[in-house]
């Protein structure tokens, strides 16, 4: 039991950089440099895209998707999909018109390496080679999955989902949100894709409602815990190990849980989202250790 134990957290952290191998891959083949004068375009996306990250949202694609035993190349595709579509959001979200952060995966923002026009336009390139990349057969022999994956996709990332969910932590600069107000704000600008992510392996795998059911429960609880870290993380992190500068939510008077509950609230808070999250998955027994072990790392990363 002791050796089991001990062991659980390599075997996630094998699995993880399993998964970040063949969605880095995919990335790589899904966006070659042409020899033409617009380049410095796919340069810039391919910086922003294969650089680093946990691989978190690709990583659960390709869990949930072997659940429901769905092809290794199709998860895979849809991970990278799910990449583009993150490193979009994390390219504008470091523009100077929003948090305006200088270092990203511990490198400079896409806008520092390249320029402020470049980043704007890599991170809309990589949101519609996103779908494009979910809309092509070889992603689901059929096309009625493709749809549904593509419209649930849409839902996430838009505005009901991160884009809806960007406006809000704009708006909410220095104004104090109440619990249930940020709790919203978080589902939408990171709960939604991470939720997806999730739920894209049961729909790639035609898995039956109820286990959709579980699936999404799960992405949802997990979206939260993760943002609700990510503050926790600003605050209490080091700039060495998250590869962003610290302690910017506060300087910019970011809404987050850190700001209304403290450091010790906010993280037992995410610490109860992620066993909440767990719990969702009991049905699936062994097969979602995993998943289980997921929800764990989220509220006990460094980075
Ligand atoms: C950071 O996401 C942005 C949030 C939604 C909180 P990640 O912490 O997953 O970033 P990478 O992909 O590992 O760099
Ligand atoms: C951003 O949240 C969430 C996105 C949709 C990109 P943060 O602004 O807290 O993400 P970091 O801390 O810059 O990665
Ligand atoms: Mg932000
Ligand atoms: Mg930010
Ligand atoms: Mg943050």
């Amino acid at each position: 039991m002791a050796l089991d134990l001990v062991r659980k957290p390599d075997l996630l952290a094998e699995a993880m950089t399993e998964a970040a191998r063949l969605v880095e891959a995919q990335l790589d083949a899904l966006l070659p440099v042409p020899e033409a004068a617009e380049a410095r375009l796919i340069e810039a996306m391919r910086y922003a895209c294969l650089n680093g990250g946990k691989r978190l949202r690709a990583f659960l694609v390709m869990e949930t998707a072997k659940l429901f035993t769905v092809n290794v190349t199709c998860a895979a595709r849809v991970a990278a999909a799910v990449e583009m579509l993150h490193a979009y959001s994390l390219v504008h979200d470091d523009l100077p018109a929003m948090d305006d952060d200088d270092l990203r995966r511990g490198q400079p923002s896409c806008h520092k390496k390249f320029d402020e026009a470049t980043a704007i336009l890599a991170g809309d390139a990589l949101q519609t080679r996103a779908f494009e990349v979910l809309a092509e057969e070889d992603t689901h022999a059929d096309a009625e999955a493709r749809c549904e994956l593509i419209s649930a996709f849409a839902l996430a990332s838009g505005a009901r989902g991160m884009v809806g969910g960007q406006m809000i932590d704009m708006l909410a600069e220095g104004k104090q949100l109440s619990g249930p107000e940020i709790t919203r704000l978080q589902a939408l600008k990171t709960g939604r894709l991470i939720q997806f992510s999730a739920e894209a392996g049961a729909i790639l795998g035609r898995a039956p409602q109820a286990q959709r059911h579980f699936i999404a429960a799960y992405g949802r609880e997990l979206g939260g815990a993760f943002q609700i870290y990510d503050d926790v993380l600003d605050e209490a992190g080091s700039a060495e190990d998250i590869g962003k500068t610290v302690g910017k939510d506060a300087a910019q008077g970011k809404a987050t849980m850190v700001s209304i509950l403290g450091l010790d609230r906010a993280r037992a808070q995410a610490e109860h989202l992620a066993d909440q999250a767990a719990q969702h998955l009991e049905s699936f027994g062994e097969r979602a250790e995993l998943l289980k072990l997921l929800a764990r790392f989220t509220v006990t990363r460094k980075s």
